[in-house]
């Protein structure tokens, strides 16, 4: 059984063989009608969605299958004090897949350890968003034709925005893909995104604040919403949300074949007369949401064509690779914040220099 919780739990084929699949059902939608036909997907949905969840109902819904789940942590048993763990394990008896989205980054590892059934994760916190990756690469592939050689701009809240740090994660395993990141000071790209995915793969990146001197050079330009909801300061929010507007005076910059892709919903980062722009395709993206989903759910459920590799790729490492309850996570975002029975589990990455991680949101730990 597999999950997906992060963008490289496929490998560059299998994600190639999800992303052939989503262009098939694209042309041919009829096809697939009947593909998971008596199979259920359970959504489970701690935090507030529009587009991922209702585009894995519609995408389940496509294939002949049927849904079930909860829209928000307040309609389940999670406002009693249920565990994740419980409540996947639960779900496991009721449904043959489900997708799980929660505010706490490393919840859906949790819950991937405790599933009988594959785990997509919907979104953790600040952590990770893979299908939303999935989502982007089908929507560059169609536009572009291709994922490697492009320049791509990534702009807005670099800090918090999920879907950008599951993005590099994905892009930098095609040759010839260079990043420039524009934010504002205060929201850059978290270090480890650059100190563990672009120097180790030599991928070229810039980081600027200036929008205006990037456009002309981009093939894509991600833009992103500031994300409110994970700032601990309402004024610092109110400081920096309108850093970066894109407007029909800013697109002049851009090439005729930029395409502007924004995984929505969006607040005031694009005015709306660049949706009338052929190259505002932030919406063809949320439809190719549905492709992508389609396709993994033939593939996590082994109904596609092409099967997966029999790997576990998420698993609680060796005992001679972890350390456990020695320390707890600082991460005040954490899964472990909430859920104290967990235990505090870390991943030696470097013996060493002492490096480990948390085993559920990732944080780095340098021995200090
Ligand atoms: N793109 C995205 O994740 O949108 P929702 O928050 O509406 O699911």
């Amino acid at each position: 059984m597999r999950h997906y919780l992060n963008p490289l739990d496929l490998s560059v084929d299998e994600t190639y063989s999800v992303l052939r699949l989503a262009e098939e059902i694209r042309k041919d939608p009829a096809k697939y009608a009947h593909a998971a036909e008596g199979k259920k997907l359970a959504t489970l949905f701690y935090e507030p969605s529009t587009r991922t969840r209702l585009s894995f109902e519609a995408a389940m819904l496509n294939l002949g299958g049927r849904t079930l789940g909860f829209p928000s942590a307040n309609v389940s048993s999670a406002a009693k004090g249920e565990s994740v763990e419980d409540t996947i394990r639960v779900i496991s008896c009721y449904a043959d897949i489900a997708a799980m989205r929660h505010p706490k980054e490393g919840a859906a590892a949790v819950a991937a350890e405790y599933s009988g059934i594959p785990l997509i994760n919907a979104g953790d916190g600040g952590h990770q968003h893979p299908t939303q990756t999935l989502t982007d690469l089908v929507t560059i592939l169609s536009l572009k034709g291709r994922l490697h050689d492009l320049t791509i701009g990534l702009c807005g809240d670099l800090k918090f925005g999920r879907t950008v740090h599951s993005l590099i994660n994905a892009m930098s395993r095609y040759t010839g893909v260079r990043f420039i990141m524009i934010s504002p000071e205060a929201l850059k790209i978290p270090t480890y995104v650059i100190q563990d995915v672009l120097e180790p793969r030599n991928i070229p990146y810039e980081e600027t604040t200036d929008l205006e001197a990037a456009l002309p050079q981009l093939d894509i330009l991600y833009m992103t919403r500031v994300q409110r909801e994970r700032f601990a300061s309402e004024e610092e929010y109110q400081r920096l949300k309108d850093s970066y507007i894109l407007d029909a005076e800013k697109m002049k910059l851009a090439p005729e074949d930029m395409y502007v892709l924004h995984p929505l919903p969006r607040v005031n980062e694009i005015t709306m007369e660049v949706d009338k722009d052929p190259r505002a395709k932030y919406f063809y993206q949320a439809q190719c949401g549905v492709y992508a989903r389609m396709a993994l759910i033939l593939t996590l459920l082994g109904l596609a064509d092409t099967k997966l590799e029999d790997r576990e790729v998420w698993k609680r490492p060796a005992a001679s690779q972890r350390i456990v309850n020695r320390f707890a996570c600082r991460n005040p975002h954490c899964i472990t914040t909430i859920e104290p029975q967990l235990d505090q589990v870390f991943v030696v990455t470097d013996p060493e220099r002492q490096i480990c991680r948390c085993l559920y949101c990732e944080t780095k730990y340098d021995g200090n």
